[in-house]
């Protein structure tokens, strides 16, 4: 009963979390990137765990940054979903995930990583053009990343770029503190 209790609980919450989610928002606000991840964990992160996949959060980033919240998340959303169908289509062993948000000279950067295997190189050129996918029909519209770049580089004056890590795809979220 109790671990009924605690799952209904959750799922209002993740009711909650959809609800104002797709409030459209045209409002900045002042926000972090830490906390950017960690309102799209809520959402996301108990799937990549029913999953088997694991999460290391790292935060290296001290600055506010004003801006769409609810656009960066579904940014963040995209890439962690992503992240999740290529962990899940390869059988990776150990699957996880690294978000580590990180400060440069006029930007908070936010990466996330996988061990999925990487992004070919004749297919990392065009993975944010719109209808792009390496998916079949029911499991991918090739939007998601393209959509992402228009919200990062189009509404939010950021830049999104990917590149293959050690063990997988490196994406690059680079935001202006306003
Ligand atoms: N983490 C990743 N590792 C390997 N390949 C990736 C990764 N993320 C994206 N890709 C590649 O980029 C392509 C485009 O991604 P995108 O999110 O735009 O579309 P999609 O996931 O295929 O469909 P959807 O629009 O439903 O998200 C994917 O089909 C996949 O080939
Ligand atoms: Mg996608």
């Amino acid at each position: 009963m109790e671990k009924i209790e605690n799952y209904v609980k959750f799922l209002t919450h993740t009711i909650d979390d959809f609800r104002n989610f797709f409030k459209p928002d045209k409002q900045k606000e002042l926000t972090t990137t830490i906390l950017l991840i960690e309102r799209t964990l809520e959402i996301i992160g108990k799937a990549l765990e029913i999953n088997g996949i694991s999460i290391h959060v790292e935060n290296r980033a001290t600055k506010e940054i004003f801006t769409y919240t609810n656009e960066i998340k579904q940014v963040i959303l995209n890439i962690l979903k992503n992240a999740e169908d290529v962990l899940k289509e390869r059988k990776v062993a150990n699957p996880c995930i690294t978000i580590t948000t990180k400060e440069d000279k006029d930007a908070q950067v936010i990466e996330i990583e996988d061990n999925g295997g990487g992004i070919s190189a004749y297919i990392l050129p065009h993975i944010f053009e719109p209808y792009f996918s390496t998916k079949d029909e029911k499991n991918g519209s090739g939007l998601g990343l393209y959509m992402s770049k228009t919200i990062i580089e189009e509404h939010c004056n950021g830049k999104i770029s990917a590149v293959n890590g050690d063990f997988g795809a490196k994406f690059i979220i680079e935001l202006k503190e306003i």
